[in-house]
């Protein structure tokens, strides 16, 4: 596999070629999701539950995901990697980033952010000073307090074109990528065939430009249930590496996710 930059995923996503992403933790695992063809790799705050074992992300903090970038860094030869700015480490612009230039400087290649129109001005600043930003909107699950829960966002009209305009105002201010978690099928397919920058799903239906899943789900090391929008590929493959290959392959194809997969 190429070495993978803004610029490949950009080009995937203007040659309809869908790509993957896995959230990850260490170089071991780092290093089998970059053989296994996966182009990008995101050292997400979900390690607060995963790896830390707390019931949200709000725990995690910018030294935590210091410490796993420099780690994924080591194993990553050709994945990029995204950093997740951790809750209310960008509360201001300012804080961004001072937070991002940890973050960079552990390993990342790119920043994500959770968050609507107020981030605007935030994503501008990052981007102007060569700070790649990813912008991630739906159920932002740093804000799980203020949405009572781990809830589908965007069902109603109202919310939906909220959704819609924040993630223009995202790409305008500069954003390079887009996640869009737990959001009905149509509502991502509108966005992701509206906007120029790759979007990237969870919970998001089929039609977006690639897939995100947490290594510890897909490879069934979660204890707890997991949420429907995953799958576990170790029930079909005898082993991690085979795994992650079905995982990008069926991305690939589009097979992953299915119906049973996604939200109306
Ligand atoms: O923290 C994380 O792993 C994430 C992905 C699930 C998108 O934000």
């Amino acid at each position: 596999m190429r070495t993978i930059t803004i610029q490949t995923l950009q080009t995937m996503k203007s040659q309809h070629e869908k790509f993957s992403v896995l959230a990850a933790y260490d170089a071991s695992l780092a290093q089998l999701i970059s053989e296994a063809e996966i182009e990008v790799i995101l050292i997400g705050d979900s390690l607060g539950m995963v790896v830390q074992g707390h019931d949200s992300t709000l725990p995690v903090t910018v030294d935590h995901i210091a410490y796993h970038t420099a780690a994924v860094k080591q194993g990553a030869k050709r994945s990029m990697i995204i950093a997740d700015m951790p809750f209310m480490s960008y509360a201001t612009t300012t804080q961004a980033m001072d937070n991002a230039a940890i973050l960079m400087q552990a390993g990342a290649q790119m920043v994500k952010l959770e968050g609507g129109e107020w981030l605007t001005e935030t994503v501008d600043a990052l981007t102007q000073r060569g700070v790649p930003v990813c912008a991630h909107l739906g159920l932002t699950p740093q804000s799980v307090n203020k949405f009572g829960g781990y809830k589908v966002q965007g069902r109603d009209s109202e919310h939906a074109d909220t959704i819609r305009k924040d993630a223009l105002l995202l790409q305008q201010a500069g954003a390079d990528l887009l996640v869009l978690e737990c959001v009905p099928t149509a509502l991502a397919k509108d966005i992701t065939a509206t906007l120029d920058i790759p979007v990237i799903g969870i919970g998001a239906g089929p039609y977006t430009d690639a897939q995100v899943l947490v290594a510890y789900d897909m490879l069934g090391i979660t204890p707890h249930r997991t949420p429907k929008f995953t799958k576990n590929y170790l029930l079909e493959n005898t082993d991690i590496p085979a795994a992650l290959r079905a995982f990008a392959l069926e991305v690939k194809a589009g097979l992953f996710p299915a119906e049973e997969h996604s939200y109306k």
